[in-house]
């Protein structure tokens, strides 16, 4: 049985992503950063015992990471790299961008990839077909921008992805698989009602993303279902 680490679990595609990976026979490891708020993944772990342990785990500190690492004894063979925030309106000008916005999108959208894949590499390193899976956007890509909406999300977006490839540089002598990878516009409280799919629906596709990538689609930009050629950089 394969283990993942998803951040960001208690709400959102991260949620609708454990239920559906306990629910395919995959043990997962419930990052999440106020875990006293987080009743529905308690629940689920309840409901699936040794299948889904919930782990303290907040993106923005060296130290709970660290200690969320330190926590997990033993191998992680996925790191989904979930938990994101979009602070902004959207409206926002260069004259209005508030800056800290851009910090703590950073620090959450980016950092918080970085480090999680910093202390989890001696856990993946322990798994026969380790991988990553970076949650980015549409709004990440450059050659598709046409408007201005978002700075600090689409700049963020656009700067994973940038981590996501040149950490694929680094890691494929060790055969780690890593990738950017687009969940869709899903109903959640970032992506709003209007957006175009559940995240039951985002989450079905990323576990077949999740079974599928390998060492063939390292340092790509995918769709949800795992497909590179969609998106570009
Ligand atoms: N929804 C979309 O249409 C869409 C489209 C493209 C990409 N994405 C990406 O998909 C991912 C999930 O999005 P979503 O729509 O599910 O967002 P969401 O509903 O807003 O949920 C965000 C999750 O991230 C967690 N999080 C935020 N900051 C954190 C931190 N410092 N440490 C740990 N967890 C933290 C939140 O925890 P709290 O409950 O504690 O705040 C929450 O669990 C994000 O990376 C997002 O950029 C979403």
């Amino acid at each position: 049985m394969e283990s993942v680490l998803i951040t960001g679990a208690n709400r959102g595609i991260g949620y609708a992503l454990a239920k559906a990976l306990v629910a395919t026979d995959f043990r997962v490891f419930a990052g999440c950063r106020k875990t006293e708020n987080a009743v529905s993944l308690k629940k689920l772990g309840a409901a699936h015992g040794d299948l889904l342990q919930v782990l303290p785990l907040d993106v923005s500190s060296d130290e709970s990471v660290a200690a969320a690492a330190h926590t997990l004894e033993g191998r992680v063979d996925i790191i989904v790299n979930n938990a994101g925030v979009m602070p902004e309106r959207g409206d926002e000008k260069i004259t209005s961008i508030d800056f800290d916005h851009f910090r703590d999108t950073f620090e959450i959208n980016v950092l918080g990839c970085a480090r999680v894949i910093r202390s989890f590499l001696p856990h993946l390193r322990r798994s026969n077909r380790p991988r990553i899976l970076n949650l980015s956007s549409g709004l990440g890509s450059i050659s598709e921008r046409d408007n201005f909406s978002y700075y600090a999300y689409a700049v963020s977006k656009a700067a994973l992805n940038m981590l996501t490839r040149s950490l694929a540089f680094e890691l494929a002598p060790e055969g780690i698989t890593i990738v950017a990878i687009s969940p869709g516009w899903v109903r959640t409280d970032m992506g709003g009602d209007d957006a175009s799919i559940s995240a039951e629906e985002s989450a079905s596709a990323l576990v077949e993303a999740i079974q599928g990538i390998g060492p063939n689609l390292n340092g790509q930009f995918l769709d949800r279902f795992g497909h590179a050629g969609k998106y570009v950089w």
